[in-house]
């Protein structure tokens, strides 16, 4: 016979995070669940499940956002949305993105246990492609209901194996028009965003909750480095075009520029570097640099990217090797609703729990739903700062602090 299913809401959460986590193209505690592979189809596949048992109304965009409904009173009124992504980097843990959807959920069925009626619709949302992984650029889903990639480029994205996104979204059972995925200004009456900080401050602090004022601006570019290949032993130093060593010039640059903006706020990283061909004994003729920069003031973002196009001109002029360097976005940060944030607060006071308003230096779906609704995040703490490594953890206290303000808020704005 099954076990009982547990009563408690944050044991029922806790579980259905740790199954979550299961679903996974890597072997336990590692999480990993790139957009439109096997274990995304078969998560999307489980959360819509437990939103169905919840009572919620289940739809999809064509892009695979997807969402679920709990009717109003009034159910023409604009919904209050809430939400977040289930996608996971390779090598990633189980709460980044996730608490915010089963969280989410969380909060919509204690709400409907408790009787409550919401006047307004509440649809939780489950956005396509948070990470870049895949596509190699983030907030896929947010960012064309947000209306900031257009369908036409949107169709051309490609993989590291040349499959269109178009190929891989109708091959996952996505097939409407891309057009449609963008929403109207107001299509949400407000949205709210619960997510761990994926940084230090409140637990550091000993804060229960941060709740979020800003958005950092990220920027992306994809380098492509072309050198000259040979033998490592019978090709002497003296003219070589090592397109590695070329990158590793443009790794510091870009590490210094950011390091010299004058705010910690900078921040710059070069996370994937593939070279070609490979091998220990022959020069490498090709490298290809992903790079990531962020701020929460765009100007300064901007400086340190002038920078690096400046050392790409530098080290190809000096070393001979061809560079192009492709702006993948340049993003502006986001401004959360005042308005959402006092209500929140209230929502803070009135559950004992500890705040304080912080930054996200994390982008988030919320960054574009900005473009179209008020939005605000609510941070939980997690260990040690710790995010994007399979070692991620949030307790149960604090999740279970973040669904609570989160219903609060949810129930005020519905009403
Ligand atoms: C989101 O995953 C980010 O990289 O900030
Ligand atoms: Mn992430
Ligand atoms: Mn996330």
């Amino acid at each position: 016979m099954d076990s009982p299913r547990p009563t408690h809401s944050i044991d029922r959460l806790v579980e259905e995070l740790e199954t979550l986590a299961r679903i996974s193209e890597a072997e336990p505690p590692v999480v990993t669940r790139i957009v439109f592979s096997e274990a995304d189809l078969r998560a999307r596949a489980y959360v819509k499940g437990l939103c169905s048992e919840a009572g919620l109304s289940v739809h999809e965009d064509a892009i695979g956002n997807t969402f679920a409904r709990w009717q109003g009173t009034e159910p023409d009124l604009a919904p209050v949305g809430t939400g977040s992504h289930i996608d996971a980097i390779p090598n990633a843990g189980l709460y980044d993105g996730c608490v915010g959807v089963l969280g989410g959920l969380e909060a919509i069925r204690v709400l409907k246990q408790l009787g409550f009626a919401p006047r307004r619709p509440i649809e939780l949302v489950i956005f396509t492609a948070e990470e870049p992984t895949r596509f190699g650029i983030g907030c896929l889903g947010s960012r064309m209901m947000g209306g900031v990639l257009s369908p036409s480029k949107a169709m051309a994205l490609r993989d590291k194996d040349g499959r269109t996104l178009d190929q891989l979204r109708q091959q996952a059972g996505f097939t409407g028009s891309l057009e449609s995925v963008q929403l109207r200004p107001g299509h949400f009456h407000r949205f709210i965003e619960l997510h761990i900080e994926q940084g230090p401050i409140l637990e550091q602090e000993g804060l229960d909750l941060g709740l979020v004022t800003a958005i950092a601006a990220p920027a992306s570019l994809r380098i492509q480095i072309e050198g000259e290949g040979g033998h490592a032993g019978a090709k002497l130093m003296a003219g070589r075009k090592d397109a590695l060593a070329a990158a590793a010039e443009l790794i510091l640059a870009l590490e210094s520029a950011a390091k010299s903006s004058g705010a910690d706020d900078t921040v710059a990283t070069v996370g994937v570097c593939e070279v070609f061909p490979g091998a220990v004994n022959s020069i490498p003729s090709r490298v290809r640099l992903e790079t990531d920069v962020r701020d929460i003031d765009a100007a300064r973002r901007d400086r340190v990217l002038t920078a690096l196009h400046e050392a790409c001109a530098d080290v190809s002029a000096r070393r001979g090797v061809v560079i192009t360097a492709d702006l993948v976005n340049a993003d502006p940060p986001a401004s959360c609703d005042p308005a959402i944030l006092d209500t929140m607060e209230d929502a803070c006071i009135a559950a004992g729990k500890s705040f304080k308003r912080m930054v996200s230096r994390a982008y988030h779906d919320s960054l574009f739903v900005a473009r179209i609704a008020p939005v605000a995040m609510l941070f939980i703490p997690c260990r040690s700062g710790v995010s994007h490594r399979p070692d991620e953890y949030a307790s149960p206290g604090w999740i279970g602090a973040g669904v609570h303000v989160l219903a609060r808020t949810l129930a005020k704005l519905s009403s």
